[in-house]
């Protein structure tokens, strides 16, 4: 079923692009983030009530129901589009179909997907796809807050060197209150962590305690302890294209019992753009023998701040501002400080020799 809501806006003259999952907590940022840059959202998701509920002040935005178990509704919500953004998560349900149903249509897929395992299936299964090759498409699995904003700090902290010993990436955040496909896709996790050292990935399971230190962060958050090996997304992205042999993940103790508890009702908007006032502050530092370079990233909100990562993914992949085609990372294909720098962040700091 396909409904507008309105006649079209006559100032968007930019492409379609399709939302997937468009009524979530996520990709009604990345709406409004789209509409903001004059691009045509076309929203869609399973259910059609909650499609309408979310276009309603929306006018001239188009909905289409569709379900990742009915191919063809997937070709109908994204026909006439030139990319997908899939924010639909848990995605090991939705990342194939969406995926799939871009390859049928010949367009470029992005998605947001924090879930370590799903976005490695995805380089997996699709790196080598012919299909891809010959469809010209660029598909950008966790294209988000995890997923990208490291894997482009990582980018930047290497510049010129071709390999490091090894690279971590330190998150500090003040607080987290997940929204529910966060909670459901750490159900799904169940404790299995993804790392990678001497080279390789691999999966941990679930009943052994992630390792405990501290970090030192800069400002606000200073010394903080930190759990270590706190698998996200950006574990698989850099180890597609960066030389290291190992990557460490931490993640500062604070904001866990946010995610433990089990009354929690999401991020609260704390401003007219619907941010929460969560404060996030990414830290990458890469080792080789003695030296040592740095990176940093700071600003609000985990989710809000992944609209404008995705967007600006979608758009510099439009405009032809991609190194390559295929299934890729933001720091393999995008100029990653020029990128960090188009990014609403509240501090940015590349290059520091330690
Ligand atoms: N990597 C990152 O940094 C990052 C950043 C932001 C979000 N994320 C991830 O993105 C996902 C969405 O996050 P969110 O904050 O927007 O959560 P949310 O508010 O709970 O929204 C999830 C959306 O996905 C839809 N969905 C789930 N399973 C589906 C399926 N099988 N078919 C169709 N639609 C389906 C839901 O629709 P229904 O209501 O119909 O179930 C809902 O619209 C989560 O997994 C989250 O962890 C990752």
């Amino acid at each position: 079923m396909t409904r507008t809501n309105d006649r079209p806006h006559p100032s968007r003259t930019k492409p379609v692009i399709a939302v997937f999952g468009a009524y979530g907590h996520t990709a009604r940022f990345v709406t409004a983030e789209l509409l903001k840059r004059g691009w045509t959202p076309v929203l869609s998701g399973r259910d059609a009530a909650k499609l309408e509920a979310a276009v309603a002040g929306l006018p001239g935005v188009e909905t289409r129901v569709a379900s990742v178990d009915t191919p063809a509704s997937l070709d109908r919500a994204i026909a006439g589009a030139a990319a997908v953004i899939n924010c639909a998560g848990p995605f090991g349900d939705t990342s194939p179909p969406l995926i799939e149903a871009a390859l049928r249509a010949g367009i470029h897929y992005l998605d947001v997907t924090g879930e370590t395992l799903v976005a490695a299936d995805t380089f997996d299964t699709y790196r080598n796809d012919p299909r891809v090759k010959e469809a010209g498409i660029v598909v950008a699995p966790a294209m988000a807050f995890y997923g990208a904003l490291g894997d482009l700090l990582a980018t930047a902290a290497m510049g010129d060197w071709a390999a490091a010993d090894a690279l971590s990436v330190a998150v500090a955040l003040d607080s987290w209150h997940p929204t529910r496909g966060t909670l459901l896709a750490g159900r799904r996790r169940a404790g299995r962590r993804v790392v990678f050292s001497d080279h390789r990935l691999r999966v941990l399971a679930g009943d052994e305690p992630p390792p405990q230190g501290e970090w030192t962060f800069a400002e606000p958050f200073g010394r903080q302890d930190v759990v270590g090996q706190f698998s996200t997304t950006d574990v698989i992205t850099i180890s597609q294209h960066l030389d290291t042999a190992r990557i460490d993940t931490f993640l500062n103790t604070a904001p866990l019992k946010d995610l433990g508890d089990p009354e929690t009702q999401g991020p609260r908007a704390a401003d007219a753009d619907g941010r929460s006032s969560q404060v996030f502050l990414v830290e990458v530092v890469v080792r080789r023998g003695s030296e040592e370079r740095r990176a940093s990233a700071r600003g609000r909100d985990i989710y809000a701040v992944t609209a404008p990562i995705v967007v600006e993914a979608a758009e510099w992949i439009l405009t032809g501002r991609t190194r390559a085609t295929g299934v890729v990372t933001a720091g393999e294909v995008f100029d990653a400080e020029d990128f960090l720098r188009a990014l609403p962040l509240d501090g940015l700091s590349l290059g520091g020799e330690g």
